[in-house]
């Protein structure tokens, strides 16, 4: 880490170093870092100039940034590791990590069958964090109104599919043309908002006449109001994220007209998908023969090479990334 944000995220932020590949101890592997997934709550590991680090959670500086990756073992001093295991855990931006399978969040294995990629993005923790969403959270039931917002982004992307497969009416929110597009052409939404476009108030009328459901949160700010306005008895809004809010300074009200809850019965409930890890096994049963049969689709987005893990998280802000924003690694294995 070499500077706390002061603008927009960028390469200035970061500084290179390079050492010796680490050896494991006792109790430990190594890892050669393959896929990197993007999250954009990593802005509280950056940090922001001017606030203390105790507050935001920021990464010391001089020290390496973190982030959720798709690892191979290639050396191991671990019982529950092996060489050749693909690995999903949070490790620094760095080709060789040294881990011992606790952390922020636990390590765990991705089956051997199922591409890396798709262990860092569907099977990792924006696939986990919209599935346990929409089945356990949302608990949604065919026919009833889905709003999400983040539409196609890495947990939208994948959101907005399962609620269509369940049979839900599904009236997706996203930003700019290339997204609203995908969103039209293969996602099956039923309804598609452009909200650097469009009146999201007008339009929330026109789609749901009878009301909303279920609302699927990941950017926070206006549309959470305007959707409370228009939610129905027994309503459901999940609390998945709340990009919008994260750098805002000063800080962005809350919902004005939250109330709503009480009147309708309603409830508004978060979900951390890092709790829901340890049900990665489901997930991939679930998900797989829907992705092998081609009825859900893994819409990533990708980079390559560890000096764009920057650019990485700075599209996250900039909406750039359609599906799910990856970095594919390119350093070598260690002979
Ligand atoms: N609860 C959990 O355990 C959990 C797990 C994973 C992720 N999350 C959260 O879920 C949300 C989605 O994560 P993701 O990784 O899938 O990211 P993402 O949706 O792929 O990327 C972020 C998107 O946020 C939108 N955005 C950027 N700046 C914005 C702003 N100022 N106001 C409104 N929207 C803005 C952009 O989409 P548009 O162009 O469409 O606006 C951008 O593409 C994030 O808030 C993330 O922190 C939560």
């Amino acid at each position: 880490m070499g500077k706390r944000l002061d603008g927009e995220v960028s390469e200035a932020n970061f500084e290179w170093s390079e050492g010796q590949v680490p050896a494991p101890g006792e109790g430990q592997y190594l890892l050669h870092n393959l896929w990197y997934s993007f999250d954009p709550t990593q802005v509280f590991l950056v940090g922001e100039a001017g606030r203390p680090e105790t507050e935001s959670g920021a990464i010391p500086l001089g020290e390496v940034m973190r982030g959720f990756a798709v690892s191979e073992v290639v050396e191991s001093r671990h019982p529950g590791f092996q060489p050749g295991d693909l690995v999903h855990s949070h490790v620094g931006w760095e080709d060789y990590s040294v881990g011992d399978g606790t952390g922020w969040a636990p390590a765990y294995r991705i089956p051997s069958d199922v591409p890396p990629n798709w262990g860092a993005g569907v099977f990792g923790i924006t696939g986990v964090a919209a599935y346990f969403g929409v089945t356990e959270v949302a608990k949604g039931k065919p026919g009833e109104t889905f709003v999400i917002s983040g539409a196609a982004g890495g947990v939208g992307s994948i959101a907005t599919q399962l609620a269509k497969l369940r049979g839900l009416r599904v009236v997706a929110i996203a930003g700019g043309d290339r997204k609203c597009a995908w969103l039209r052409e293969e996602s099956g939404a039923d309804v598609v908002i452009d909200h650097r476009k469009e009146d999201v108030a007008q339009r929330l009328k026109e789609a749901c006449p009878d009301g909303i459901d279920i609302y699927f949160d990941n950017a926070g700010g206006p549309t959470l109001d305007l959707v409370l306005d228009r939610l129905r008895n027994g309503g459901r809004v999940i609390l998945c994220g709340a990009t919008s809010r994260y750098r805002a300074n000063p800080p962005l009200p809350g919902p004005a007209n939250y109330l709503q809850l009480i009147m309708l019965n309603a409830r508004m409930e978060g979900l951390l998908a890092r709790d829901y890890l340890p049900r990665v096994p489901e997930v991939v049963g679930a998900l797989l023969p829907l992705l092998r049969s081609g009825r859900l689709k893994s819409k990533e987005d990708v980079l390559v090479g560890l000096r764009n893990a920057p650019t990485g998280l700075a599209r996250l802000y900039s909406g750039a990334n359609v599906g799910k924003q990856l970095l594919q690694m390119d350093a070598p294995k260690p002979s």
